[in-house]
């Protein structure tokens, strides 16, 4: 009798234990499946998610690090004292229109705010408030307001030559309506935006389905996979789930920049906010333009077009934009850098360098090739009349890698 007990008891325990191992087992892997879930910021209209790219630094910390301090990741940010490069300081904070208009920019509680007054008025015509800002700064500014869906491009703009608010280029010199923002603008300056006007030329979009700068996914596309498979397996090393770049031909890796440095283009039924790196960008556009003539490629925003024609382009199998730069890094002004660039290939290929351009002012210039072989161009594209008549235009680095006078 004892001995049943005993035994039965002894089965009661063991049972137990398997019962309480399979039902922990189980609250710690559903425990896991909660812990990579991964709440989107935004959703594609393909049903791709957008993922806060915060979520790669577990992984790829110095990576975002670096990027968030890209003009890529800049280009499209929420208006604030912070990213507005304009002045709201005293007698920085107008801009005359003629001589009928002057725009004030305020700064209140609630926003920064463009107010055009006719000189023989007291109130602004208008209070615009500043809810978008396109444009790191390097060269320029532009702002945006939403009026309910709307998106509109204010008048008024920042330009980084003359450390001023300006008559947007292309603004007739009186005051004018706000111009309505296209689809097409915020492909090549944002991650997504969901266009809900029915049409490519309407200018309504969704407030919160929407992706602030070029971030991780613009270029990269869908990690939502890839991310959810390296949590789960944190010692695979392999990259899974994501696109790999070194599988690329030469032409995958040009179109992945391609996509907005090669000047207007006219989409064919493949939408922009689709591309991903690996993509055929023939496939989602075709120039504006005539692509064989040089004259119509500005030096602001083809360089493509521009290093295509270059001799480095086409006697060398390799040279794409990843040769010179690095996507992820702010790099603008490390010269040394990009000169080294020049070398690591000069120096490699069968003829040797043969510069013969004027050896005392290449000591002097420690070597910078860039200086004399890709100049400084004034853009065709980007540039502003001042009150005095005279033209600024931006000074773009030329890709069209050549020999000047
Ligand atoms: C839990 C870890 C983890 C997270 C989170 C993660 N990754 Fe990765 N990723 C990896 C590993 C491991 C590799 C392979 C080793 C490497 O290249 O660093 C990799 C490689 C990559 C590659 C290189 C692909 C190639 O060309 O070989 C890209 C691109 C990438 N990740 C993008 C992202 C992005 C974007 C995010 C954030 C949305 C992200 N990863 C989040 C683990 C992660
Ligand atoms: C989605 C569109 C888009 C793609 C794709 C893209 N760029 Fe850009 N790029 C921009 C825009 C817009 C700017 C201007 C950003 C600004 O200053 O506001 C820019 C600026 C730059 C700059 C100047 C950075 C600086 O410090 O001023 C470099 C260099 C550059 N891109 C290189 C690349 C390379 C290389 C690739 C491909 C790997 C690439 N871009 C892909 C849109 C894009
Ligand atoms: C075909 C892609 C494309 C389109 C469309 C486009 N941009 Fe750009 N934009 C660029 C690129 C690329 C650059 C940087 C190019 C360079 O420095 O050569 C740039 C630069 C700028 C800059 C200067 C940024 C800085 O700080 O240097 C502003 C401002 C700007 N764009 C505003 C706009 C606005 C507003 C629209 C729409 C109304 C627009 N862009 C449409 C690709 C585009
Ligand atoms: C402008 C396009 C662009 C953006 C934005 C971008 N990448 Fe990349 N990324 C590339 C390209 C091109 C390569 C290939 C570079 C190479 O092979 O030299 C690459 C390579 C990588 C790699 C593998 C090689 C390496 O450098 O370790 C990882 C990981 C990666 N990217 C993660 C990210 C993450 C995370 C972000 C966002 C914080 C991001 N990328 C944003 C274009 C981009
Ligand atoms: C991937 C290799 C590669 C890189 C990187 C490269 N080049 Fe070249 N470059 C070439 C080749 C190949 C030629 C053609 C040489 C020939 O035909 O003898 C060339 C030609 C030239 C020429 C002569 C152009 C002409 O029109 O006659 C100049 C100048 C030049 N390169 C300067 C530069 C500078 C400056 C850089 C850096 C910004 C650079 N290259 C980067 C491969 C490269
Ligand atoms: C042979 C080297 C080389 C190649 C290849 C190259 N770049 Fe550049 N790029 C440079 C240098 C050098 C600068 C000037 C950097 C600076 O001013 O700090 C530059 C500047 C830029 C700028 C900013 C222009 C300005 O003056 O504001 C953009 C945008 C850019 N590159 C995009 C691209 C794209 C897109 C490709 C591929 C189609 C590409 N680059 C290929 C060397 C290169
Ligand atoms: C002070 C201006 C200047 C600087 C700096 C300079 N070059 Fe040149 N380079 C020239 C001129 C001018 C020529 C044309 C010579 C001729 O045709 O007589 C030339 C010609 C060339 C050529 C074509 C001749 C050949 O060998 O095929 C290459 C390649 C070249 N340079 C590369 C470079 C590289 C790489 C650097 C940086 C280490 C550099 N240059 C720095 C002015 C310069």
């Amino acid at each position: 009798m004892k001995k049943r007990v005993l035994y039965i008891i002894s089965i009661v325990i063991i049972l137990i234990g398997i019962i309480s191992y399979f039902t922990l087992h189980r609250k710690e892997s559903s425990y896991t499946n909660e812990y990579i879930e991964i709440t989107p910021i935004a959703t594609h209209i393909n049903g791709m998610d957008f993922i806060d790219s915060a979520t790669c630094i577990e992984c790829h910390a110095q990576i975002v690090k670096d990027h968030y301090k890209t003009a890529h990741f800049n280009s499209f940010q929420p208006a604030n004292k912070q990213t507005i490069k304009g002045s709201f300081e005293k007698d920085k904070n107008t801009l005359n229109l003629g001589d009928k208009v002057t725009f004030n920019f305020t700064e209140k509680d609630s926003g920064f705010y463009q107010e055009p007054i006719f000189n023989n008025q007291n109130t602004p015509f208008y209070s615009a408030k500043m809810d978008i800002v396109v444009g790191s700064g390097t060269k320029g500014q532009s702002y945006l307001m939403w009026n309910n869906n709307n998106l509109l491009q204010l008048q008024a703009s920042y330009f980084t030559p003359t450390n001023s608010w300006i008559n947007s280029p292309g603004a007739p010199d009186q005051l004018a309506p706000a111009r309505p923002v296209l689809e097409r603008c915020l492909e090549c300056h944002t991650t997504y935006a969901q266009n809900i006007s029915g049409s490519k030329n309407g200018s309504k979009f969704h407030k919160k389905n929407l992706v602030y700068g070029i971030d991780c996914q613009r270029c990269h596309g869908p990690v939502k996979k890839h991310v959810v498979h390296h949590k789960q397996n944190p010692n695979d090393k392999i990259a899974k789930h994501i696109i790999k770049y070194s599988s690329l031909s030469r032409q995958q890796r040009l179109d992945a920049c391609a996509l907005c440095h090669s000047g207007l283009r006219t989409e064919t039924t493949e939408r922009a906010f689709s591309f991903a790196i690996g993509d055929t960008l023939k496939k989602f556009s075709s120039p504006d333009y005539d692509e064989s003539s040089l004259e119509d490629l500005d030096v602001h925003g083809n360089q493509y077009g521009l290093l295509k024609a270059s001799k480095c382009f086409t006697n060398s199998n390799s040279l794409n934009c990843i040769t010179c730069h690095n996507p992820h890094k702010k790099e603008r002004g490390n010269i040394s850098s990009f000169n080294q660039k020049c070398m690591d290939c000069h120096t490699t290929i069968s003829k040797p360098i043969n510069c013969s351009g004027d050896k005392e002012e290449i000591k002097k210039t420690r070597n910078n090739c860039i200086q004399c072989h890709m100049p400084l161009v004034k853009s065709k594209t980007m540039k502003i009349q001042i009150p005095d008549g005279d033209e600024v235009s931006v000074d773009v680095r030329t890709h069209l890698i050549g020999i000047y006078k």
